[in-house]
């Protein structure tokens, strides 16, 4: 009778635990870009600290930068590091890669180490916008990346890839449907010849896919269907029925894949997202509204019409970048999931888990003193101002006073103190930076309204220059090498 007797109630506690433990490890999975183009960076280990509260595990970097990759040591977080476009050309050079791989990857792969899985070579290399600049560097570059992984003896845990822009591939005006997909005429036998390798490397395929651009290039875009929760205007496909646009472009490419013989290429969404400010449709409700929806779907294993399972994705982006071109529109500086001082913009139930959970913002975040740049409230005499107004947003970043945003409509005078806000705040609140022929005041009263906010920058991470940094300590093992963290 032993066999029956129940657990004890201590062991019946320990398995819910391990069963709940086991259900949140299979459900937990998503990844997300980190990019760098700020004035201002949070301390690459508070950054870390948040990935692991909020259960992201998964990162994408844009390079391989040392202090970020130390930050990332000994966490079970999977890494995707990246060579960048410039580095494409020199990459052809297989010493040059064998270099490359010794320094941002050998470098960190031990025991206690990066948990490094991909090597992300080039991003985007194939858009239309670069007219085919990096189209002959960029297979050499991902075999010869590969090759050297495979010397270093991490070939089967560390597989190279190159993420790409859905502009790679398209329907034709003429059959806009996802069957009739297919890769661009002009880069068609380079993307084939990478497919090959690929395949042959068991790399996946990483694609990034922006249903906000749907909509903002295109005037007659069906609003509802770049969300998740609208059945009512489907695409018709042969026997699919499409009902997001995001399903759509995934098929686009598998149709595309299996056109050039690989049907079977697995596929890894590598960015996808939707930004907060600097257009009308860029706000908090449809952000929300798309991750959401666009989690839900991707854990959920419906998969799309042609291919059935989870969908891997790392969301676009982790932290607002006050640096980034504004070239591609004035959003392009909101796609964090949090602000530039890791505040959540939002509630995001990560794990799909149905929870409306919040996400938990960056903690012991450092400040600035509590003090603003404003037009002097006297201030009659306006000439010089708009001037004042353009020099100043050239130099910071005033994305969220256009139409349609977050700070539009605090007037003239309003934007004239944001401007000189953000001016000043960007230049570490130097005394200097609140000048503007007299106009400009410091104040110790936030301006800050329901939906503008005129920040206060952070105390910048001083590990992000290049030299002075504390986090270089050098360990010399014996005769093997050089650790960098
Ligand atoms: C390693 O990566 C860093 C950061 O992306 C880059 O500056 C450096 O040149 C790389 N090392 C080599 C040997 O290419
Ligand atoms: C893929 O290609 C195979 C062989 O050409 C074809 O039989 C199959 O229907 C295709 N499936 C999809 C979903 O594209
Ligand atoms: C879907 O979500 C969007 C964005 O939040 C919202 O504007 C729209 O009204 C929603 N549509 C439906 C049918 O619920
Ligand atoms: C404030 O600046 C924005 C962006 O330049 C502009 O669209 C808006 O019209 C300005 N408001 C006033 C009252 O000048």
């Amino acid at each position: 009778m032993v066999f029956l007797k129940p657990p004890s109630p201590k062991l019946s506690l320990l398995f819910a635990l391990l069963f709940l433990l086991g259900l949140a490890s299979r459900a937990g999975s998503v990844g997300v870009n980190w990019g760098t183009m700020s004035t201002h960076r949070l301390p690459p280990e508070t950054v870390v600290r948040m990935l692991l509260d909020n259960g992201f595990d998964k990162v994408k970097l844009f390079d391989a930068d040392r202090a970020i990759l130390c930050a990332l040591a000994g966490t079970h977080i999977e890494v995707m590091v990246a060579v960048p476009n410039y580095m494409l050309a020199t990459m052809c050079d297989a010493a040059a890669a064998s270099d490359w791989v010794d320094d941002n990857v050998t470098a960190y792969v031990r025991p206690g180490g990066v948990n490094i899985r991909y090597v992300a070579v080039g991003n985007e290399p194939f858009l239309r916008t670069y007219h085919g600049a990096y189209s002959k560097f960029t297979l050499p570059a991902l075999k010869n990346i590969q090759k050297a992984l495979d010397d270093a003896g991490h070939g089967n845990k560390i597989k190279a890839t190159v993420p790409f822009n859905a502009d790679i591939y398209d329907s034709p005006r003429s059959n806009p449907v996802p069957s009739a997909g297919d890769f661009r005429p002009e880069i068609r036998d380079t993307t084939i010849r990478i497919l090959d390798f690929l395949a042959t490397n068991r790399s996946p395929f990483i694609i990034n896919i922006y249903p906000f651009l749907s909509l903002y290039d295109d005037p007659h875009f069906p609003t509802q269907f770049a969300f998740f929760n609208d059945t009512n205007t489907p695409l018709i496909d042969g026997d699919a029925v499409y009902t997001n646009v995001f399903d759509a472009n995934l098929d686009t490419l598998l149709w595309a894949l299996n056109k050039s013989g690989y049907p079977d290429m697995r596929v890894i969404v590598g960015e996808v997202g939707w930004p907060t400010d600097g257009d009308a449709r860029a706000n908090v409700e449809n952000a929300r509204s798309f991750n959401q929806g666009l989690l839900s779907h991707a854990q959920s294993g419906e998969g799309t019409p042609i291919r059935r399972g989870r969908i891997d994705v790392y969301l676009f982006s982790l932290i607002d970048e006050n640096a980034k071109t504004v070239e591609p529109g004035a959003f392009e500086r909101h796609w964090g999931l949090f602000e530039y001082d890791g505040k959540a913009k939002y509630a995001l139930d990560l794990m799909g888990r149905g929870e409306n959970r919040g996400l938990v913002s960056a903690r012991g975040v450092e400040y600035m003193r509590r003090r603003w740049c404003v037009l002097k409230a006297e201030a009659e005499e306006l000439e010089g101002l708009e001037e004042s107004v353009s020099y100043a947003c050239e130099r910071s970043d005033c994305t969220s006073l256009g139409y349609g945003s977050s700070c539009n409509g605090i007037g003239y005078r309003g934007n004239a103190s944001y401007a000189f806000n953000m001016y000043y705040q960007v230049g570490n609140q130097e005394e200097g930076r609140c000048v503007f022929d007299g106009l400009g005041e410091v104040t110790e009263e936030d301006p800050t309204d329901e939906t503008c906010r005129f920040p206060v920058m952070i105390v910048g991470d001083e590990s992000a220059a290049a030299v002075g940094g504390g986090w270089l300590v050098l360990v010399v093992v014996g005769v093997v090498g050089v650790l960098l963290c």
